[in-house]
């Protein structure tokens, strides 16, 4: 039996169990139709199994986009790992939670100059996307900044299943060629020796464990060559990004163990002691420690088959609802009548006024009545963390659960509901109190 915790996730039985449990120390009232969980047991062992199959070195810088609570952040940082800033508001959050400025790596391909030149008083680490910005960097970075500077680049080894999460192809706008680096870096690493990082990133979702390793190869192999021309080994950190497959309806997760032994195989020096090595894992830590629980709101029926209408929709599973050739996940009803005889399909739907606010198609579901609990697994990244406004709902309440030593299930509020009151601030002129956009009329 695979007992990895990157194999494992919260069962219908433990997510009985924690739905009786979230009623019955109140935390769970009428208005709320869902409500998303994540196990925060589970996402402590599968970041110390990752911290485990990688060299003691190594850092793993989570990132954040795929889940950007700061609670779950702190989480993460509080098990040593790092974390991936896409945006200088996500360098806040990585801040907020907690984060060692030495532990967070800003990633975006549009910083602009107030953000470097911040990130750099900060201490962050900052991987380039291109010259341009290498060039601002040179410019902007004072003497005394502590900050780690990489280059990324893009390895080629060409795009996975997923053409929109894919980004090591010939086409692809991130990063410099990988064939076209030297001749560009030589010359600013040879006069900035604070140049020490390289960075690549394959993709998100759909990418075989081969193109991991392939990438990681010709970026060791690209660290020879920049080490040949300058004379001196100078690039002593090496990213290589994030992209581990996510097991969602049984496409089988990537576990740390397996990934290593593939990537070491390909690429060995990038995990000798000389080596600081990062990865960004995002979908693969976070996703299968979440789930999400909402009431059928109706059972209504359509020439194509019987529909549930959820409280979640599009607006929480976009890709899904957008691209449901390449993204599904998997459903149950864990507070229902189960019904008699084979799992009949259902189309399970949104609440969003739109057609296409349909997030599973042809879902065996068994026998669904209005007021059943039906879960949406594997929802712990980039939901809550790309919840769109469409329709204006509320982000539900989202509750991390852990297990005491006593059997006892103890609950953290990882954000509180937002209220119909919340969202029309949302929408006002200064929902913040900037007291801006009060010019007199
Ligand atoms: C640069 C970079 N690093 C890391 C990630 C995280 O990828 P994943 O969540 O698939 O591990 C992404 C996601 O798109 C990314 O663009």
């Amino acid at each position: 039996m695979n007992d990895s915790a990157w194999a494992r996730r919260p069962t219908d039985h433990e997510i009985r169990e924690v739905l009786v449990a979230g009623r019955t120390q109140g935390l769970l009232g009428e208005a709320d139709t869902a409500v998303v969980f994540h196990d925060l047991d589970l996402l402590d062992d599968r970041l110390d199994e990752l911290v485990a199959a990688f060299p003691p070195n190594a850092l793993h810088a989570i990132a954040i986009k795929a889940n950007p609570l700061i609670e779950v952040l702190r989480a993460v940082v509080a098990r040593g790992c790092g974390l991936e800033a896409a945006s200088f508001e996500e360098v806040m959050l990585a801040r907020a939670a907690g984060c060692p400025p030495d532990r967070i790596v800003f990633d975006s391909p549009a910083k602009s100059v107030a953000e470097l030149r911040a990130s750099l008083e900060l201490g962050i680490r900052l991987n380039a996307d291109n010259f341009d910005e290498l060039d601002r960097i040179i410019e902007l970075r004072p003497p005394d900044s502590t900050s780690i500077v990489g280059l990324r680049v893009n390895p080629l080894v060409g795009d996975g299943s997923i053409p929109t999460t894919s980004v090591a192809g010939a086409a692809s706008r991130f990063g410099v060629r990988i064939d076209r680096v030297v001749d560009g870096l030589v010359p600013r690493a040879e006069a900035h020796p604070w140049i020490r990082g390289l960075h690549h990133h394959v993709g998100s979702q759909g990418i075989a464990i081969d193109a991991h390793a392939a990438a990681a190869a010709a970026t060791a192999a690209l660290r020879d060559r920049l080490h040949d021309a300058l004379g001196r080994p100078q690039f002593d950190t090496v990213d290589i990004g994030g992209g581990a497959t996510t097991d969602y309806v049984g496409e089988g997760p990537t576990e740390p163990a397996e990934f290593v032994a593939a990537v070491s195989a390909a690429a060995p020096s990038l995990f000798a002691a000389d080596t600081v090595l990062m990865t960004e894992f995002g979908r693969a830590v976070q996703a299968n420690c979440g789930w999400a629980a909402s009431t059928v709101e109706y059972v209504k029926q359509s020439s194509e088959g019987d529909i549930a209408v959820l409280h979640l929709g599009a607006d929480f599973l976009m890709r899904p609802a957008y691209q449901p050739e390449h993204w599904q996940h998997r459903f149950s009803v864990v507070d229902g009548t189960p019904g008699a005889g084979p799992p009949a399909p259902w189309i399970v739907s949104g609440p969003l006024c739109f057609a296409g606010d349909i997030v599973g198609r042809s879902v065996p579901l068994g026998a669904v009545s209005a007021g059943d609990t039906v879960v949406v697994h594997d929802v712990g990244a980039y939901t809550v963390g790309m919840w769109s406004r469409h329709c204006s709902r509320g982000i539900p309440l989202v509750l991390g659960h852990r297990r005491a030593p006593t059997g006892e299930i103890r609950f953290d509020v990882l954000r509180a509901r937002e209220s119909p009151e919340d969202v029309v601030r949302f929408w006002s002129a200064d929902p913040f109190g900037h007291q801006v956009g009060s010019a007199p009329r």
